[in-house]
């Protein structure tokens, strides 16, 4: 169908004797928002890597529609090629060169990195390398990011920054995307939905749906919500008992 671009059925995936998925189902529909929050280790990336196609499940199936791009923490770039080169290798199936390089230029601004096109990767700094990154993925008829952990290696502010960045380059590109973070704010902030996952072998411990309009502050209240919920989930919420002690 094509309202569902991306879907597991029933998939289990195993390396050797590590069971890292077992009987895993999911559906994205078309233009979704799904961001992944679990634990360490618990299959994050490998179910990411299903869903790009570049790994096989041992049982079940995987369904993949259209182009799928994958953005990861860091070092995902050319460090030999320039920022235009990097983001032109996103272009590679566009053939007509005015038109690659149009959206070249439209890509530049939309990043907000023009003057830049020409410098090499250890000449930005860690968020210009990442926009450079969602450029490339974003390149010419993307249907699906799938992003691990984009953010992750970034300090706090400019992670904020960045999500900012994301939700307004979403507005101009609508894609489907399948964000992996270990942020759970960032998760409440960025995603339409919210899938929680247990320790290996991975299952939804819970989903979550979220309304608000993008890009969402960190202190929007159905932001907070989300926070409590998925902290609740995951045993981590605040006691109320406990303050008392904290409060005397
Ligand atoms: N190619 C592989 N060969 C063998 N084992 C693998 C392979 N890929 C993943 N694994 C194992 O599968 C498990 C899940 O790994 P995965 O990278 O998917 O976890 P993750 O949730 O992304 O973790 P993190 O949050 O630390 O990035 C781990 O135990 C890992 O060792
Ligand atoms: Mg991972």
């Amino acid at each position: 169908m094509k309202d569902k671009p991306l879907s597991l059925e029933s998939v289990s995936r195993t390396f050797g004797a590590t069971e890292v998925l077992r009987d895993f189902s999911l559906n994205i529909v078309l233009g979704e928002f799904v961001a992944i929050v679990g634990p360490s280790g618990c299959g994050k990336t490998t179910l990411l890597h299903l869903l790009a196609g570049f790994d096989k499940p041992s049982s079940g199936r995987v369904i993949i529609k259209g182009r799928v791009r994958m953005v990861y923490q860091q070092d995902g770039l050319f460090p030999w090629r320039t920022v235009a080169e990097n983001i032109q290798m996103g272009l590679r199936h566009v053939r007509d060169k005015t038109e690659r390089e149009r959206e070249l230029k439209e890509l530049l601004a939309l990043i907000r990195l023009e003057g830049f096109e020409d410098n090499y990767p250890h000449q930005l700094s860690g968020g210009m390398k990442q926009r450079v990154e969602l450029a490339r993925a974003l390149a010419g008829d993307t249907d699906t990011l799938l992003l691990d952990e984009p953010f992750s290696a970034l300090d706090y502010l400019t992670r904020l920054r960045l999500r900012r960045e994301l939700a307004r380059m979403l507005k101009e590109r609508p894609r489907t995307v399948v964000l992996v973070t270990h942020d759970i704010e960032e998760a409440a902030q960025l995603a339409d939905r919210v899938i929680v996952l247990s320790d290996r072998p991975a299952r939804i411990r819970c989903e979550l749906q979220l309304a608000a309009e993008r890009p969402r502050d960190p202190t929007h209240p159905e932001v907070i919500d989300a926070m409590h919920q998925i902290l609740t989930v995951l045993g981590l919420e605040h006691d109320a008992r406990e303050s008392e002690v904290f409060s005397l």
